[in-house]
């Protein structure tokens, strides 16, 4: 028997109304496809946690800019479906874009502040997609929780936000980073890296380790901190540094010192790819 889809916004409220009026527990995995272990790690937590789980796999067009590749996404319906199956999914919500979009939409979700640098900054409007997307999940699922990776911790930071400020009934469930045995983040978009670039890709968690071992030393300085993870960065020829930042977790917000637990997030462009990743720090505890 294969995974139950459902593709559209009828036929999913109608399929989970009883198990919205029943005591189970339900779960949410927002993703876009193309699977791979981090996709997979947020699933099985679900499964665990959850009696029924719904994954979402929608490429959304609202969260990608002019130029960039809604177009050429990938897009592996058939292979996320044959995970879902093994993995004991109940549900897979697997909506068209006009079905999520029939028309031209003019009302939007927008945090303020938390999405304005970092990723925001070269990619306007994204986050602004994405709040609006997962808005729309939340509501039409309905989750008692709902599964995010950190390595989106940007994108967390908003969804936690929205959920707050809407008072949203549902519990945001952050999982870490899932790797690849070199320390590159897994993503769908490591597939567009070419041999030479892909074998220079773990170089950004190596700066972010970099910055981590100086902030597990003591060193409090964002300044020094950052010098010393840009300048393994620039070892690498093949990569240009899009941001290389210090923040606080909550709001994201950059941080000149280091006072508490503080992220460390990266952006790099190498050949035509752009790669983030970030790593949470802690200060080191003074014994007194
Ligand atoms: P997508 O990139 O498909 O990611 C879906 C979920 O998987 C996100 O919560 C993301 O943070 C998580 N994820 C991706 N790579 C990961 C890794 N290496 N380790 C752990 N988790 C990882 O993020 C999106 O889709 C979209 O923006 C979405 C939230 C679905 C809204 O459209």
């Amino acid at each position: 028997m294969s995974v139950e889809v459902i593709e559209t916004i009828d036929a999913i409220r109608e399929r989970l109304h009883p198990v919205l009026l029943s005591d189970d527990f339900m779960g949410l995995v927002p993703t876009m496809g193309a699977f791979h272990d981090g996709h997979l790690s947020l699933i099985r937590k679900a499964r665990k946690d959850c009696d029924s789980v719904v994954v979402s796999i929608f490429v959304n067009p609202h969260q990608f800019g002019p130029g960039e590749d809604f177009r050429t996404y990938p897009r592996t319906l058939k292979s996320d479906l044959a995970h879902c199956e093994a993995m004991g999914v109940d549900v897979v919500f697997a909506p068209s874009v006009k079905e999520m979009y029939p028309r031209e939409p003019l009302t939007f979700v927008e945090v303020d502040r938390l999405g304005d640098h970092l990723c925001g900054l070269c990619r306007q409007s994204h986050f602004k997609g994405v709040a609006t997307v997962v808005s729309k999940l939340l509501n039409i699922v309905q989750p008692d929780r709902a599964y995010f990776g950190e390595k989106d911790a940007q994108q967390l930071a908003i969804i936690r936000r929205l959920v707050i400020d809407l008072d949203l009934q549902v519990q945001i469930v952050p999982l870490p980073i899932v790797r690849e045995p070199d320390g590159l983040a897994m993503s769908s978009r490591n597939q567009y890296l070419e041999p030479p670039e892909r074998e220079r890709a773990p170089v950004l968690y190596r700066a972010l380790q970099m910055a981590q071992q100086q902030i597990e030393a003591g060193e409090t300085d964002s300044g020094s901190i950052l010098g010393e993870a840009r300048r393994v960065l620039e070892e690498e020829p093949l990569i240009e540094v899009d941001y290389l930042e210090l923040v606080e977790p909550e709001e994201m917000q950059p941080v000149s010192e280091v006072t508490g637990p503080v992220r460390v997030c990266a952006a790099i462009r190498i050949g035509s790819s752009r790669l983030i990743d970030n790593i949470l720090c802690e200060k080191p505890t003074t014994d007194s």
